[in-house]
């Protein structure tokens, strides 16, 4: 069953950006890629449970902020040490000037 939620407003999000959003115990991050289609992952990083959304957003990756790892934003994946689990990605879509995220 689908459980989508609206996260944010498009324009809180520049491109190759990345934004925090809590929701009911938990956060994500999503992401504006540089062909201004929008991402979302869980909200902290696999290795020590920082929060990627004080990370650096390049093309397509989110670098952590504590020890550069890395990791691409659409898929999820681990892009090698330190960090070697990948993230849960979440369906995102845009209505109107919201960005919606599905929780499923
Ligand atoms: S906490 Fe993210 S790479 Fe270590």
């Amino acid at each position: 069953m689908s459980h989508w939620i609206a996260a944010c407003a498009v324009d809180d999000i520049e491109q190759e950006d990345v934004a925090r959003f809590d929701h009911e115990g938990r956060t994500f991050a999503i992401y504006r890629s540089p062909d201004d289609a929008f991402f979302a992952t869980d909200g902290v990083c696999t290795h020590e449970k920082v929060h990627l959304a004080d990370g650096l957003v390049m093309d397509h990756i989110i670098e952590c902020p504590k020890h550069n790892g890395r990791f691409d934003y659409r898929t999820g994946k681990a892009q090698g040490a330190p960090v070697c689990v990948s993230l849960k990605t979440y369906t995102v879509k845009v209505e109107g000037d919201r960005v919606w995220i599905n929780l499923d």
